[in-house]
């Protein structure tokens, strides 16, 4: 593994959301919900950043737009292949990283992030790229998780047992915090809307749903590995905290949670 605590980093969420197929089932809707939010049209380029199992991507090139989906994590890659397979849809999968687009300057007319670029270490790097690649005029719309609600919150208390973030890496709710994206945007966009929703996950208890989030989710899959290893009995101490938060959020066999959608024009 290189040196750089960088590409490190980039590695280990590799790792961690390599297990990430199984929640997919949870995303699909939301990205029909952004597909929308975003004005998809066929014949369009669309460009679907950190794609995973390519739920946004599968859904845009639905419209009859020409679609690339592009992430760090080959498992996933593997699963959106079937995926548009299945869909009988034709689309560019990339193995590669936000922060290191593939593509040319000005190749999209839109470009899509769900639960996604929110993971790159350096915002500034990742949104200078998907702005680059995006054409003037075109639209960058993505979804992200609120600081203060239950998602955004857990991330923090992940982030509270594990070894400090190397410098220059910002915490991934931050995206969730319209003041902040608006900040990252900056003058290189205008006409900015934000919009909130809600996804729901079925769950038979509350320990349910964290044994789910724990086998799926990459920051708390390798932050439940690591405890498990070291620490047994720091993750009792982490999982009763844990319970604690998702438990105002747990009703009715169901876990509620509202993301933040963002929508901007490339100036
Ligand atoms: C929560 S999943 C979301 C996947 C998908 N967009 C969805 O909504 O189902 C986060 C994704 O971000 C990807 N990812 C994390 N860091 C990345 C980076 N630097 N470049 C590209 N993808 C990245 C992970 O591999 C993972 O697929």
């Amino acid at each position: 593994m290189s040196d750089d605590p960088i590409a490190k980093f980039k590695e280990t969420q590799k790792q961690g959301w390599a297990y990430f197929s199984p929640l997919a089932s949870l995303t699909t809707p939301v990205a029909g919900r952004l597909v929308k939010f975003a004005g998809v049209k066929r014949g369009q380029r669309v460009l679907d950043v950190a794609c995973g199992t390519g739920v946004v991507a599968v859904t845009a090139a639905r419209t009859g737009a020409k679609v690339s989906g592009l992430d760090l994590t080959p498992e996933l890659l593997n699963a959106a292949r079937e995926n548009s397979q299945i869909a009988e849809l034709d689309i560019d999968w990339r193995e590669g990283d936000v922060e290191a687009l593939p593509f040319g300057d000005g190749e999209f007319d839109i470009v899509l992030s769900q639960f996604g670029h929110m993971f790159a270490p350096r915002p500034d790097v990742a949104i200078g790229q998907m702005l680059r690649v995006l054409k003037p005029g075109g639209t960058i719309a993505f979804v992200t998780w609120p600081p203060e609600l239950l998602i955004g919150a857990s991330f923090s208390l992940v982030g509270s047992y594990m070894p400090p973030l190397p410098p220059g890496v910002s915490p991934p709710p931050q995206w969730g915090d319209p003041n902040i994206v608006r900040e990252r945007l900056g003058n290189a966009v205008s006409d900015i809307v934000f919009d909130r929703d809600r996804m729901l996950f079925p769950a038979l208890s509350l320990q349910h749903y964290r044994a789910l989030i724990e086998r799926t989710a990459g920051p708390m899959l390798k932050l439940v590995e690591m405890l498990g290893r070291n620490d047994p009995e720091k993750l009792v101490q982490f999982r009763k905290e844990y319970d604690a938060m998702i438990l105002p959020y747990f009703e009715d066999n169901v876990v509620r949670q509202d993301y933040l959608l963002t929508r901007a024009m490339k100036r």
